[in-house]
């Protein structure tokens, strides 16, 4: 709870909308930078809080988004989450269709180390059985994950085994593009609805949960555990350990779990 009724109804609108619950240090932050924007509209403070309240334009909501999120991540984050990740793929039937998704995928290097981990698993002919989905709230951080390029020193960040799936080009580095038609970058709010049917060999959804309340975060998991295949993984990050299971997921290592068959 924040004592000033105006950062409180920014954290009100925030958790209302992205599920996020601010602290009351960020909230003073985020509220400073849109006392700003205000004023370069030339509206007060409470005016524009009536704009976001109100939904605002595209563009509001991206910055306020931009405001209020945090964007850390690096390329092979947490590596035991690949190694399963591996094993459980190199374990599937052949022949048939592989989906991952990383849900909270920031600027994209979560979503890339999943595919890079996941293509040398298949043959040549087979690789256009994989897809993997990065989505996120975030329209800027979505725009470099789309991009898929990084700087030079996110090669530190890459396994020498996977370099081999990269490009360096221009100065910075890439994945290969023959990876990326398997690469689809999305917007979506965990919070609502998944808009697809779709069901997934491998969720990551790490890092993202930790900001929501937990009556929302157990809500997201539940609704993720139902979009796993039987038999398929859900990792989260590495402080987000769930100590009630929903039905039909068991533990399946560290902050690792399974879809029961
Ligand atoms: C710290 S990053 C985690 C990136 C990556 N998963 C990792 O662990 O390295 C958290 C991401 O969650 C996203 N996020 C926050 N609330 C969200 C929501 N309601 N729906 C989708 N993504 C959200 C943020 O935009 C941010 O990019």
């Amino acid at each position: 709870m924040s004592a000033d009724p105006a950062e409180q109804r920014i954290a009100d609108l925030v958790s209302r909308r992205f599920g996020i619950i601010m602290r009351a240090r960020h909230a003073a932050t985020v509220c400073a930078a849109l006392h700003d924007r205000a004023a370069r509209r030339g509206q007060n403070f409470r005016q524009y809080i009536e704009v976001l309240e109100a939904g605002g334009s595209h563009e509001d909501k991206d910055h306020l988004i931009a405001q209020v999120t945090t964007n850390v991540t690096v390329f092979y984050r947490e590596p035991h989450h690949f190694d399963s990740l591996r094993r459980h793929v190199m374990d599937l039937p052949k022949d048939r269709a592989v989906r991952c998704w990383s849900a909270g995928c920031s600027t994209g290097e979560e979503p890339w180390s999943a595919l890079t981990t996941i293509a040398p698993l298949l043959s040549e002919e087979k690789r256009d059985l994989l897809l993997v989905l990065g989505t996120d709230i975030d329209a800027a951080a979505l725009a470099k994950a789309r991009a898929g390029l990084y700087p030079l020193k996110a090669l530190d960040e890459i396994p020498l085994s996977s370099r081999l799936y990269f490009e360096v080009s221009g100065g910075n580095v890439m994945p290969h593009r023959k990876l990326r038609p398997l690469m689809r970058i999305r917007t979506l709010n965990l919070i609502e609805p998944f808009p697809f049917e779709a069901q997934f060999d491998a969720i990551f959804c790490r890092n993202t949960l930790i900001y929501f309340a937990p009556d929302q975060r157990q809500d997201v998991v539940r609704r993720l555990t139902a979009r796993l295949r039987p038999g398929g993984l859900l990792m989260l990050g590495h402080s987000e350990t769930l100590h009630h299971l929903p039905d039909g997921l068991e533990p399946a290592g560290l902050t690792t779990y399974r879809r029961v068959e």
